[in-house]
């Protein structure tokens, strides 16, 4: 059993994100907003959701053929029922050296305790505002930042340590609260990562102009607290890293719009019901679900993976910016961004 597959591009896989269910409590603008994501939109029923035995079972052969980092997403994760079983099982995976979540931190003042004890290594929690009435406005649901500060709080305190932080810019909603996130977060000790707004899924009405450019938030941040760049920690990292001149830790910068790091993508996405995605702007996936439930081996899931990968060209965030691009994509809550 060969190690990695390069893809035609040469990159192999190595990551895998892991969609474990399309449903959200939060209907954020930029995402699911509220207007598109109704009461009766429909999400997807139980039975079509991969089980946690299903999970582990396609990771342990995506581990197989290189992947050492799983991060587990949405929707929001932690909707999913019993969501510490599937991680206590991915925690015993051989060979995987990585496993994260990334969450929105609405329920992860009750749940960190379970979730490090499972075996969870770390939290990404996405948190777009201090300013109580920008968050609630950008979260859809009115829901209060003092609880998802108290979700970082019990993270941190659960060990789930170092807490990344996302924070995602989008034009005349949440710029002004880039400084003080900033100031937040060296205080607290946690590592933020500014997002550009991206183009995905079909319903945010995303436009350029309301794209903060990481040149521009290096800029704001730089003028405040001086900044210098740091070297990639891993190759295809997705967030280019800077360090502060006085010391008081690092924040990242992930500029999927004005810069582009497809050539270094290491990353496949699983969605919830079973599809494979190799890109996150993908247009459609690969059901993987049918063969799991079809009687296939493993080896026979080994090999359509490879061949899966071995096919891959997707460079989308690159052509996108050559201006070639306006096709339908898959949604970001589907694939967990
Ligand atoms: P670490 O493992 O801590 O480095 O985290 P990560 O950056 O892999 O995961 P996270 O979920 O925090 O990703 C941050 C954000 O970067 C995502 O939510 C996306 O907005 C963006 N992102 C991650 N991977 C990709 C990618 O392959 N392509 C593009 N265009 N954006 C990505
Ligand atoms: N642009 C950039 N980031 C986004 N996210 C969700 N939608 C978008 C978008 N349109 C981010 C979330 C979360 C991560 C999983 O993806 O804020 O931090
Ligand atoms: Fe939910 Fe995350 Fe999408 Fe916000 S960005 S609506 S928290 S899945
Ligand atoms: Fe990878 Fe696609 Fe993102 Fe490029 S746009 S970095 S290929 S997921």
């Amino acid at each position: 059993m060969s190690d990695t597959v390069p893809d035609r591009l040469g990159r192999p896989l190595r990551d895998l994100r892991v969609s474990v269910t399309d449903r959200c409590n939060f209907r954020c603008v930029y995402c699911m907003p509220r207007e598109v994501f109704g009461r009766d939109y429909a999400f997807l029923p139980r039975a079509e959701i991969l089980t946690f035995e299903e999970i582990t079972r396609l990771v342990r052969v995506f581990v197989g053929l290189g992947v050492r980092k799983v991060r587990l997403t949405g929707g929001e994760p932690l909707v999913r029922r019993d969501l510490p079983v599937l991680v206590a099982e991915l925690a015993g995976v051989p060979r995987l050296e990585d496993l994260a979540l990334t969450t929105n931190g609405a329920l992860l003042a009750a749940g960190a305790g379970r979730l490090a004890a499972a075996g969870l290594r770390r939290v990404t929690v996405s948190l777009d505002s201090l300013d109580d009435a920008v968050f609630r406005a950008m979260n859809g649901v009115a829901f209060p930042v003092e609880r998802v500060l108290a979700g970082i709080r019990a993270a941190a305190a659960a060990g789930l340590a170092p807490v990344k932080i996302n924070m995602v810019v989008k034009r005349g909603t949440n710029e002004t609260s880039v400084l003080p996130m900033a100031r937040f977060a060296r205080d607290e000790g946690l590592v933020l990562r500014f997002i550009e707004y991206m183009d995905v899924g079909n319903s945010n009405g995303w436009r350029l102009a309301d794209v903060v450019t990481a040149d521009d938030l290096l800029a704001t941040i730089d003028a405040v607290f001086p900044l210098e760049p740091l070297p990639p920690e891993q190759p295809g990292e997705v967030a280019g890293r800077y360090r502060y001149r006085d010391g008081a830790g690092e924040i990242g910068l992930i500029a999927s719009v004005s810069r582009p790091f497809c050539g270094g993508c290491t990353r496949a996405r699983l969605s919830a019901e079973g599809q494979l995605y190799t890109c996150l702007f993908a247009v459609r996936g690969h059901d993987l679900r049918a063969p799991l439930r079809g009687g296939a081996s493993d080896a026979d899931l080994e090999a359509s993976l490879r061949s899966l990968w071995g096919e891959r060209d997707d460079r989308y965030s690159e052509l996108r910016s050559a201006g070639t691009t306006d096709l339908p994509r898959v949604e970001m809550f589907a694939i967990g961004g």
